[in-house]
């Protein structure tokens, strides 16, 4: 997983818990490079996990809330940095039917080790979408986090229900984005 996924949780984390706490974390699990993570390098998705488990038991919050937190964190870090890939959207559904076949394969051009997921789409009605999501990754949760924040940055709002259909191993969920304004 990308180093600048790693330096925006410890970002996120550092406003939530304070940076000694973060430190603190960082010490006590057996990290790759001690922790000390770059934007630009790529480090096992194990490692996130690990510290978000961490971050959840210093700060007494689930780790799926984390999840999802750091999904709407990510989507805003997104969206600032990578402005070119939201220009051209008129609405939250269109942006999200680009990811697989549109934003993540530039993703994978600019970084040919990014571990990204797969997502199927499909219109199930007017002002809805079903996102299928597939990954390697327990991510279902961050998933969420980032579907839900890509809706806020369109000024729109949705009802997004999450059917979690992870068997072993793979994670698998459906999302129902329904707009609702
Ligand atoms: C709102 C729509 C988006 C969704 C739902 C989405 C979903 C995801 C998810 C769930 C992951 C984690 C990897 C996994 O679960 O297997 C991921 C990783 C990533 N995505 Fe997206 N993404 C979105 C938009 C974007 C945008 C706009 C960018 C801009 C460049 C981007 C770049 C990346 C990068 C760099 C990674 C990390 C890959 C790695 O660590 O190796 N995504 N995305």
């Amino acid at each position: 997983m990308k180093g600048m996924v790693f330096t925006e949780l410890l970002s996120m984390a550092e406003g939530a818990i304070g940076e000694d706490a973060v430190d603190d974390i960082l010490d006590e699990l057996p990290l790759s490079n001690g922790g000390a993570y770059t934007a630009v390098g790529n480090y096992p998705c194990s490692e996130l996990v690990s510290i978000v488990v961490k971050i959840s038991e210093v700060s007494g919050l689930p780790i799926n809330d984390l999840q999802r937190a750091f999904g709407g964190w990510m989507m805003e870090r997104f969206a600032a940095g990578y402005p070119q890939f939201f220009q051209d959207k008129t609405c939250a559904l269109e942006m999200l039917e680009a990811i697989e076949n549109e934003v993540h394969v530039e993703v994978r051009k600019l970084y040919p080790d990014a571990e990204l997921p797969s997502f199927e789409t499909e219109r199930t009605g007017q002002g809805q979408l079903r996102m299928t999501y597939r990954s390697d990754r327990p991510l279902v949760a961050f998933c969420h986090g980032l579907i839900e924040s890509c809706v806020a940055h369109f000024g729109q709002k949705a009802d997004i229900t999450v059917q979690d259909r992870t068997p072993d191993g793979r994670s698998e969920a459906a999302f129902d984005v329904v707009l609702t304004g």
